[in-house]
């Protein structure tokens, strides 16, 4: 019988280990999507084999693209901008990833057919219409007028348009897709972004893309010009920062316990959770420091930590840590004092209503919240420890919902029964081995 749950009984017993975590997903979809429109083969160590990626390899391979696979080495052989073989009624399938769902659309802008995107169900619950205005703009099609969500046809121009593009989000997937959308509209495209990852624009100037970038505090204005042709990307993925801040913050919350993350990208537009967690007293640091790509890296060492701090997060963090925030309510649960976090409504247009879901399962754990739409006071509490039972179902399978579940369970005990485990397949394949490695005992 197959069990579509996991339980947790006992508290993890303290460690001290070396870990590696799956290949940054970013990094790895943007890679793939990239590589489609280059031409040659180019190359992935250390790509996430991730539902979200295997789906982006899927899609690829449905308009034309040949891919290569095996244990260490991905391979992609590209046609050039545009080099999609287009057939009549192709259907996409973006699963749970609202990265492929926004990010392949603009590679579809030039199709003759009308092509359909689906996803799962908690994607087809999220907004596209923050990509599909702006491609209208650009001149784009999409059916049926005026839907925002998933599924939607798509049927491309040969009139296209280049627009000026305001995200005030700070969302790097709507960035992105605009980017994206610039290497096959004529014309100079401008953007004016809120800063947010800023996977694609390394990318881009790796490839010696046409683009100026001007950093201004708070928004980065983007002009790219379509460029002729792009050339095959070889690269060495990184380690995941949002997969390792569920481990950064178990270490944090196990006494006597040390963790070496070996290979973390550490882009200074993700690494939120790091400063986030030092400010209040984590002490992560960061070693051997390098550059790969472009993209920087280092081992991330962290020890346990007997009393985190209260913070009052400042909102200019948001958007550097939008995926960890899950986790980092966690550890202000633990910490001593009020935590405040604001204007983080994007977090209930993630995998699932992040906020909402949060705020009930730390009040399911004793954990006095008060939140609304857009923010949430946690009421932290040095000595919390659970000692009833717990169960975490219906979370729109949210892979990070289950992740911090599994943190909280072994960080600070209780009975705990959390469902759908094969949620975490989207982002973090590994997750339960390392777990085990740990000392985690988990079926
Ligand atoms: C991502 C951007 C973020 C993040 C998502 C991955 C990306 O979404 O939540 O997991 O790879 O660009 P938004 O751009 O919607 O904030």
């Amino acid at each position: 019988m197959k069990f579509n749950f996991i339980e947790i009984k006992n508290k993890i017993n303290n460690f001290n280990e070396k870990i590696y975590v799956d290949g940054d997903k970013s990094i790895s979809i943007r890679w793939a999507l990239l590589a489609s429109q280059a031409i040659g083969v180019s190359s992935a160590k250390n790509l996430l084999k991730s539902e979200d990626v295997i789906n982006t390899l899927k899609c690829l391979k449905k308009l034309g693209i040949k891919i290569k696979l095996s244990k260490n080495l991905c391979e992609i052989y590209g046609h050039g901008l545009n080099g999609f073989i287009y057939k009549k009624n192709i259907t996409l399938n973006a699963g749970n990833s609202g990265t492929l769902g926004r990010l392949i659309l603009p590679l579809l802008i030039k199709s003759p057919f009308k092509i359909k995107l689906i996803g799962d169900k908690s994607l087809s619950n999220r907004d596209f219409s923050r990509i599909i205005e702006p491609l209208k703009k650009i001149g784009v099609n999409f059916y049926p007028k005026d839907k925002k969500t998933l599924p939607i046809f798509i049927k491309g121009s040969n009139y296209l348009r280049p627009i000026k593009y305001f995200e005030k989000r700070g969302s790097a997937q709507c960035k992105s897709s605009i980017m994206l959308a610039s290497l096959l509209t004529p014309g100079r495209l401008e953007i004016i972004a809120k800063k947010s990852r800023n996977h694609t624009e390394i990318m881009f100037q790796n490839l010696k893309i046409p683009m100026i970038i001007k950093k201004k505090s708070k928004f980065d204005f983007i002009s790219i010009s379509t460029p002729e042709k792009i050339k095959k990307i070889n690269i060495n993925i990184p380690g995941d920062i949002s997969s390792s801040a569920f481990f950064i913050v178990l270490t944090l919350l196990t006494e006597n316990s040390k963790l070496l993350i070996k290979n973390i990208n550490i882009n200074p537009s993700r690494i939120g959770v790091i400063k986030i967690l030092n400010k209040m007293g984590g002490n992560i640091k960061l070693l051997n420091k390098k550059k790969n790509n472009n993209e920087e890296c280092a081992d991330i060492f962290v020890e346990s930590k007997k009393k985190l701090n209260k913070i009052n997060c400042p909102v200019n963090l948001n958007s550097s840590a939008i995926d960890e925030f899950l986790i980092i309510f966690l550890a202000a649960a633990k910490a001593r004092g009020v935590s405040t976090f604001k204007n983080l409504s994007e977090l209930n247009q993630k995998e699932s209503p992040r906020l909402k879901i949060a705020t009930k399962i730390l009040k399911m754990i004793g954990v006095k919240v008060a939140s609304n739409d857009s923010s949430i006071k946690i009421y932290g509490n040095p000595n919390l420890k659970i000692n009833k039972k717990v169960i975490i179902k219906n979370y729109m399978k949210d892979h990070r919902v289950f992740m911090m579940s599994v943190i909280a369970a072994l960080s600070l005990g209780g009975d705990w029964r959390i469902h759908d485990p094969e949620s975490v397949k989207t982002s973090f394949p590994s997750f339960i081995k390392i777990i085990n490695h740990l000392g985690g005992k988990i079926n």
